[in-house]
């Protein structure tokens, strides 16, 4: 059985697209059962309507706390009947609630080197701080912001004078690749974790790896 993924993202979604075009191109094998949104104007309902995935949005203002409002978005992923959780852009914090009433894994992305940079604008403070190297990483949530056990990471050069949507554009080319092989990974079930250690077990194929960037651990056939 196909791991089941419900995606959660609050914006454009080109990360949850990334991971529509990849199941349905064959090289991620799992299903979408879910999109939900915390905005319900955001461009990633359309995608999701257009590959004919259901959504759930909501405004969660609308709910009296955080916990009443993650209660509702985990009752949703139960009864979509999913096993794991991509976040995909969701720019607010899971609660502990959310993730001891879930119980499986939850995976989210970010625009920078963590533990470097966490928070909203990842991409933009790497640039403000003035470091050369940055890039996107992929890790398993805990209750802490941007914090949980690393997955994958892609590096890139900061070149020099780079504008933060110059820079932005370039990581999400690295994001759209290495989330779907996160998931990839954990839908192998591939991923084993030990405190904050996540290890890779079993070897793929290799795949064609960026010029551009340094990704670890390596992207694997179809990815
Ligand atoms: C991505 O760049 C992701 O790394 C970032 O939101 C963007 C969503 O883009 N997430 C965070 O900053 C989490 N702290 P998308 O809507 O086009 O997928």
């Amino acid at each position: 059985m196909p791991l089941r993924l419900a995606i959660l993202a609050s914006g454009n979604g080109s990360n949850a697209q990334a991971m529509i075009s990849a199941m349905q191109a064959g090289t991620l094998h799992i299903e979408i059962p879910l999109i939900a949104s915390n905005n319900p104007k955001a461009y990633v309902l359309t995608r999701a309507e257009k590959a004919g995935i259901p959504t759930y949005a909501f405004d969660h203002r609308d709910f009296k706390d955080r916990e009443s409002c993650d209660r509702a978005i985990v009752a949703r992923i139960r009864e979509a009947n999913c096993d794991a959780v991509a976040l995909a852009g969701y720019m607010r914090l899971l609660s502990h609630t959310f993730l001891t009433e879930f119980g499986g894994p939850v995976l989210n992305l970010h625009p920078a080197l963590l533990p470097s940079f966490p928070g909203l604008h990842g991409a933009r403070d790497a640039l403000a701080y003035g470091v050369t190297i940055t890039g996107a990483t992929v890790h398993f949530v805990d209750e802490k912001m941007d914090n949980g056990p690393i997955i994958i990471q892609a590096a890139i050069p900061i070149r020099p004078n780079e504008s933060e949507d110059e820079l932005l554009s370039r990581i999400h080319a690295l994001e759209h690749r290495i989330y779907p092989q996160a998931i990839e990974w954990l839908a192998q079930g591939r991923l084993v974790r030990k405190g904050r250690i996540v290890t890779l077990t079993g070897k793929g194929k290799p795949g064609i790896q960026p010029e551009s960037a340094l990704i670890s651990p390596e992207l694997e056939e179809g990815m």
